[in-house]
């Protein structure tokens, strides 16, 4: 079969009308799975489920409520409004990524958890849960169960709803609004799966950090994480090395090669390191590198590329959606130093931040 021509057949089909939104959203979701989709298909397939998303759940993105443009703050973070997380959807290969990525860990679940039915807290579901609502229908409800959780009111009053009108029901074990940085889930060591992209590019002002120290020592040690890490590489540039200027560095294929630092921030070991401390540390830090910084002549940009591995071999690299655009300054007025120094504080607006000394 010609996959491609097909997809376009059943784009062409599936633009006739909204009788069965649920079936429709199904049907797209299951080409999704597809590792070798075409961006254009793959951007057809999302906008689709998305007007379909919009009409069932009354919520596009771009206008209704004047509080679904309000971020809420978590403890450390801020969690992004009603509107934002809808129009997460639309960052394609993010949710094309996640979505197969998603689907492999439940495999893997699956597997690794034999005739137990698969229990996945997701963390952060958004207006629309589409880790929930797209993935669940692949499966039975005796094969996999779900909890929300959910900081925003309203996001998940209309994620409960879009639940129901798909007839999912049967899927949801149960659902909270709360802070995921706080909150004691009840019964955690039933989980098997904890899912959440609570994040945004070199994991700044979202608060994924805080909600994995909060969730991870409560679920149990073998609980599959999804994503199953974030790191961020460091990479020092020269003007005269950038082909098409700093503007460049931003274009998928880019082949401009710096003086890289290598992983200044790595997740899941950061993760590991902090949870084994005896005591959380009174300055909030939750992880601090220092590195020789190079020959004078590489410092005048520099860029922070980020990397998400969402599951074996699933990977959203630097530059392929909102969670892993660039992050670059231009390095004027450095003082004379000889050090690069990293700090990640789980502050109201976490970000990794750099100095030198
Ligand atoms: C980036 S959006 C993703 C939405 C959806 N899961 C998706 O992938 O399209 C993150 C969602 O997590 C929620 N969130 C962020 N921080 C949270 C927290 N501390 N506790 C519970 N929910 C949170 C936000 O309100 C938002 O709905």
């Amino acid at each position: 079969m010609n996959q491609p021509k097909a997809i376009e057949q059943l784009i062409e089909v599936l633009d006739t009308g909204f009788d069965e939104p649920a079936k429709t959203i199904n049907v797209l979701a299951s080409y999704l799975l597809d590792d070798h989709i075409v961006p254009e298909h793959e951007v057809s397939i999302i906008d689709r489920i998305h007007e379909l998303f919009a009409e069932v759940a009354i919520v596009s993105g771009f206008d209704g409520a004047e509080e679904w443009k309000s971020d809420v703050q978590a403890s450390s973070g801020m969690a992004i409004s009603v509107n934002e997380a809808a129009r997460c959807l639309l960052d394609y290969r993010r949710t094309g990524q996640f979505f197969r990525g998603f689907h492999r860990a439940i495999l893997a679940a699956k597997e690794r958890f034999p005739g137990e039915t698969i229990e996945i807290l997701y963390a952060g579901c958004g207006p629309y849960a589409p880790f929930f609502t797209l993935i669940a229908p692949l499966f039975t409800p005796s094969e996999v169960q779900f909890t929300l959780i959910e900081i925003n009111e309203d996001s998940l009053a209309i994620a409960r709803m879009l639940v129901r009108e798909m007839g999912l029901g049967g899927y949801l074990s149960d659902s909270h609004q709360a802070d995921a940085t706080l909150i004691k889930v009840p019964s955690a060591d039933r989980y098997h799966v904890l899912f959440t992209e609570t994040m945004d590019t070199a994991l700044e002002r979202e608060p994924m950090v805080s909600i994995l120290l909060n969730l991870l020592p409560q679920l149990r040690k073998d609980v599959l994480l999804v994503p199953r890490n974030v790191t961020v590489e460091g990479v020092f540039f020269r003007e005269k090395d950038l082909s098409n200027g700093m503007d460049g560095l931003w274009d998928l294929d880019n082949k401009d090669e710096g003086h890289s630092l290598g992983i200044v921030m790595d997740l899941d070991e950061a993760l590991t390191t902090y949870l084994s401390l005896p005591s959380v540390p009174d300055d909030d830090i939750f992880h601090e590198l220092q590195l020789e910084m190079p020959d004078p002549s590489w410092r005048e940009y520099f860029a922070l590329f980020t990397t998400v591995e969402i599951w074996d071999g699933v990977f959203l690299y630097k530059n392929e959606s909102d969670i892993t655009d660039l992050r670059v300054r231009k390095l004027d007025d450095l003082p004379a130093c000889d050090y690069i120094n990293f700090e990640y504080a789980l502050t109201d607006e976490p970000m990794l931040w750099f100095g030198v000394s």
